[in-house]
């Protein structure tokens, strides 16, 4: 198991974003509902797209990754390998859930274990569960694995809201069944994330029939076929907010290019409240200067174009230094907060309730041995050790490269004092 090594640094210089890790993986389950060849351009290297590579392969695509570019042969699903995503797969991740839809639109027929929860809270399943089973699919549990059939999906009047919001994948989800589902489906509370407007926009390039993307009402029309297509990933905007509180936790002016602003409104809204000057150009580059001094600020996580969960724990790595009390509300997963009692051994002054962390800032944070959780919360540490006086030692990284792409080197570009050791 490896560990990252981070000394206090100060950064400088430009940022290259990768694409987005969270509108990949549905893309490339969406491959599965046609039997044509897919070039699917700036997909980043990651485990995560590596596990999901693994599970299309199992099901006979034939699949090759080089510089970005991915190419997802012709070859027709193997009927016989429906058994999709044993246990140990979509414990990885979570998102392998996400062939259950396009297997049953494509297959008639699906098995895919149930994710579970993780340490980012309970994380259901039942608004996939009851979409499909909206559109005609006949689903059970059993042993842990969900498996699903239909004679035929018939399209529907579908309401996908759950108790808090939206679901991005069970917008997926539901959404690739419907594609070669037979008539006409309704979406309403689907998922306005840009990974779910990136799925759309891949679905009606191999000739899916959809309206309404990056709304809360899908519309689609069932086709009966498939085709293939070129298609470029959107850029991660959880890695370019990650480098942006990166700078203003290290009070270091940086350049961010490649990624879309139109996805960070409410990250550069909240980065500005904090006190960075951020200027875009017209070609997008982002730069940012932060102030000497940061100021604390409220933060509310809601569903896109609210400001993301998946950013709450560098955020919260950054207002650690702000001076005064910050209030952070958590209102996707309350109990996504287990980086706070390693920010606290860094001399951080954060307390939980409930779903609300309250971070009284301190002047200085300093290095310590901490312990990574999950992806996010790796990337918060990251930003604190960078941020901390002397040294820390983050431990059980293996997390952060489920979903930062060359996270070690991109930091060292920007003059980050940090590496990776045996742990
Ligand atoms: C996706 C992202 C993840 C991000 C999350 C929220 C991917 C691969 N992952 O995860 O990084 O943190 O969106 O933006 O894209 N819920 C239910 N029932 C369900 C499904 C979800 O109650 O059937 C709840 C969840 O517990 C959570 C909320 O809905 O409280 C949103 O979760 P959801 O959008 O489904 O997260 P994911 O799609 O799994």
């Amino acid at each position: 198991m490896d560990k990252f090594v981070v000394y206090k640094s100060k950064l400088s210089g430009e940022v290259k974003i990768s694409g987005s890790k969270n509108a990949a993986l549905p893309i490339m389950a969406a491959t599965l509902l046609t039997d044509q060849d897919c070039l699917i351009y700036n997909v980043p290297d990651l485990k995560d797209v590596k596990t999901m590579i693994g599970i299309l392969e199992g099901l006979g695509k034939k699949i090759k990754l080089n510089r970005g570019t991915l190419s997802v042969k012709s070859n027709k699903i193997k009927k016989t390998k429906n058994f999709i995503a044993p246990y140990n797969l979509v414990r990885t991740m979570r998102a392998s859930f996400c062939c259950l839809g396009p297997l049953l639109a494509k297959l008639k027929k699906a098995k895919v274990a149930l994710p579970g929860g993780c340490v980012i809270g309970p994380r259901p399943v039942d608004l996939h569960i009851k979409g499909l089973r909206d559109l005609g699919a006949d689903i059970t549990i059993e042993r842990g694995y969900c498996q699903a059939k239909a004679k035929k999906l018939k399209g529907t009047h579908i309401y996908l809201g759950g108790a808090f919001g939206s679901s991005v994948l069970a917008t997926a989800n539901v959404l690739m069944a419907a594609v070669l589902a037979e008539g006409d489906t309704v979406i309403e509370h689907a998922a306005c994330e840009p990974e779910i407007e990136c799925l759309v926009l891949f679905l009606k390039k191999i000739g899916a029939r959809i309206e309404g993307e990056g709304t809360p009402i899908l519309k689609i029309r069932g086709v009966k076929k498939l085709s293939g297509c070129e298609f470029k990933i959107i850029p991660d905007r959880i890695e370019a907010g990650t480098f942006i509180a990166a700078s203003l936790a290290t009070k270091s002016p940086i350049t961010i290019k490649g990624a879309n602003p139109l996805h960070l409104t409410s990250v550069i809204e909240t980065a500005r409240r904090i006190g960075a000057e951020i200027k875009i150009d017209k070609d997008s580059t982002i730069f940012i200067k932060p102030a000497k001094k940061l100021k604390p600020v409220n933060i509310t996580t809601f569903p896109f174009p609210g400001f993301p969960t998946d950013l709450q724990a560098q955020f919260m790595a950054c207002l650690c230094l702000a001076e005064g009390i910050s209030l952070i509300a958590e209102k996707i997963y309350p109990d996504r907060f287990m980086h706070v009692a390693e920010l606290n051994r860094m001399g951080a002054s954060i307390q939980r309730n409930g779903p609300y962390a309250i971070i009284e800032g301190k002047e200085k944070l300093y290095g310590a041995e901490i312990m990574a959780s999950d992806l996010r919360a790796s990337a918060a540490l990251v930003i604190a050790g960078l941020a901390s006086e002397g040294n820390s030692q983050i431990l059980r990284v293996y997390h952060i490269d489920r979903g930062y792409e060359k996270i070690i080197s991109k930091f060292r570009k920007l003059n980050g004092k940090i590496k990776r050791e045996k742990q």
